[in-house]
């Protein structure tokens, strides 16, 4: 790259960033990696929806976007996230000033094909409208899965964006946007989409599918998922599609963000800590049993004091919980969780905070302020979920010494090292088979682990010396991104 030429670009498409909008870590992942580009160089663009509530941004234009027989006008709001990195925030009333992201309860938006293919559209026009276009674009989940398909085919000839390779990312394949195929016509898209080896999903169509087969490459979030994603168990009926594309499918671990995730600088924190000076760490504990109302007397101050914070939903592990309902209150230690989702979850959760007050606590709702506090204050972690992409709550623990406890699924296993004999590098407790009895083993072991002093500040040490920053995971994205760029069919642009 000489001086004189401008950074590449790269458009990321996805439905929610931090700071504007999460509900998890995808949120985390497209907040944290634009910056993390800008930083070797490239200029990256991530567009959202300005979903109800979202004040950031500045105007940058307004003009009608098409999906089908719907047009509407969409404003761009422009918010800088570091040097060379901004967010895009597209705003279109109908479709994103609405109660939440994703739908009510349990219940998807009924026009969530459309509101994401408009999403797609609105930054691929966007994209088009510039006079340095992107060199790649990329796409995140089904929610962008479109993004491949309409450059393949709407935009085959556009002026600008003619030829322009696509990366698409899945960090869940259990969401894979499968909609009736009768709304093909609606998408802009031809029943040529409705075959085997492009859109169709069983008779239906699915975004996620178009994202995997019309990205120049797939990637996802950690090594071992990458793996896993290709088995029949952990394929969610994708690991033929996925097989099939297996030379071009990439794990890259997320990183996270040290800046926003720090327990020697969290504004969240009524101490400040790290890993020469972890004393602080039981001032934190003792604010978070003193929120949930959990005792504070000394015997409470020494149990170790297990934290979650999840989404409530079946990949978390909650069917394994709801099987140890009468065993964890025997473990001599204190549970606080924060999560939404899953009203049957939710109700475990309270029932089980009310049957035993005096060592569990449970708060349903989504609070970042809380989940930094937990983070900080608990003793372990527990992550024992039944499959996880990348998972960054462990990672987030590790840095603030608190041990995770964790199932040896997908980003868990690639990132938690068991704790072992003569294991130096230890940094939690895995287990192995899906079950109960497996998990109190592991749960056990640690509650034991934790009267060892010493040892047990080895694992905390450990963890918070691992690096987990973006830097690492960034640049393999540029070099997907150089390849996908060097791939693309000869003559398209120069
Ligand atoms: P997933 O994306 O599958 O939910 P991750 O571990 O990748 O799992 O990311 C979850 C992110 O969402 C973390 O940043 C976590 O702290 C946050 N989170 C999840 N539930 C809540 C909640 N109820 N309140 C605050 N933050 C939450
Ligand atoms: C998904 C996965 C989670 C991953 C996150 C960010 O929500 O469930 O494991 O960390 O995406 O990639």
């Amino acid at each position: 790259m000489t001086a004189k030429r401008a950074r590449p670009s790269v458009l990321i498409i996805g439905s929610e960033a931090q700071p504007f909008a999460k509900t998890g870590g995808l949120a985390d992942v497209l907040g944290a990696l634009p910056p993390a580009l800008a930083r070797f160089g490239w200029a990256a663009t991530v567009v959202l929806p300005r979903y109800r509530g979202v004040t950031a941004g500045a105007p940058v234009e307004t003009f009608p976007v098409t999906v089908g027989g719907f047009t509407r006008d969409a404003a761009f709001f422009e918010a800088p996230l570091a040097d060379g990195a901004r967010a895009i925030l597209v705003d279109c009333p109908d479709l994103y000033d609405r109660e939440s992201l994703y739908g009510v309860g349990n219940v998807d938006y009924a026009d969530n094909a459309l509101r994401f293919a408009f999403l797609t559209r609105a930054a691929l026009e966007f994209a088009g409208r510039r006079s340095a276009p992107p060199l790649v674009v990329h796409a995140h989940d089904w929610q962008a899965g479109l993004a491949p398909v309409y450059l393949s085919t709407l935009y085959a000839s556009h002026p600008v964006l003619a030829g322009t390779p696509s990366v698409f990312t899945i960090h869940n394949l259990a969401y894979q946007g499968i909609f009736d195929a009768s709304l093909l016509p609606s998408l802009d898209l031809g029943w040529d989409q409705l075959t085997v080896g492009r859109l169709e999903y069983w008779g239906r169509i699915s975004f996620l599918k178009g994202g995997i087969n019309g990205s120049r490459f797939v990637t996802t979030v950690s090594r071992r998922y990458a793996e896993e994603i290709q088995t029949p168990e952990f394929g969610f009926g994708f690991d033929g599609i996925l097989r099939a594309r297996g030379a071009d499918l990439v794990g890259i671990l997320n990183g996270i963000d040290t800046r926003e995730w720090d327990p020697a600088d969290d504004r969240f924190l009524p101490a400040r800590f790290d890993a020469d000076h972890l004393e602080p760490k039981a001032t934190v504990k003792l604010a978070v049993l003193r929120r949930y109302g959990l005792p504070v007397d000394e015997g409470a101050q020494q149990r170790p004091l297990v934290g979650i914070v999840s989404r409530m939903v079946d990949q978390k592990g909650f069917d394994l919980i709801a099987a140890l309902a009468d065993d964890l209150p025997r473990l001599d230690a204190s549970f606080v969780v924060l999560g939404t989702g899953d009203p049957a979850y939710q109700d475990m959760w309270r029932v089980l905070a009310a049957r035993h007050p005096d060592r569990i606590g449970a708060q349903i709702g989504f609070d970042e302020a809380l989940a930094h506090l937990i983070e900080g204050g608990a003793d372990m972690f527990l992550m024992p979920s039944r499959f996880e992409p990348c998972g960054l709550n462990q990672m987030y623990s590790m840095r603030y010494g608190t041990v995770p406890v964790v199932h040896a699924v997908g980003g868990l296993a690639d990132t938690v090292e068991d704790d072992q004999p003569r294991r130096r590098k230890a940094t939690g407790f895995v287990f192995r088979e899906y079950t109960p009895a497996a998990l109190l083993d592991a749960l056990t072991r640690a509650v034991t682990r934790f009267a060892d002093r010493t040892r047990w500040r080895a694992l905390q040490v450990a963890g918070m010396q691992r690096d987990f920053s973006w830097d690492r995971s960034a640049q393999e994205y540029v070099k997907i991104y150089e390849r996908a760029f060097g791939a693309r069919p000869r003559g398209t642009r120069a």
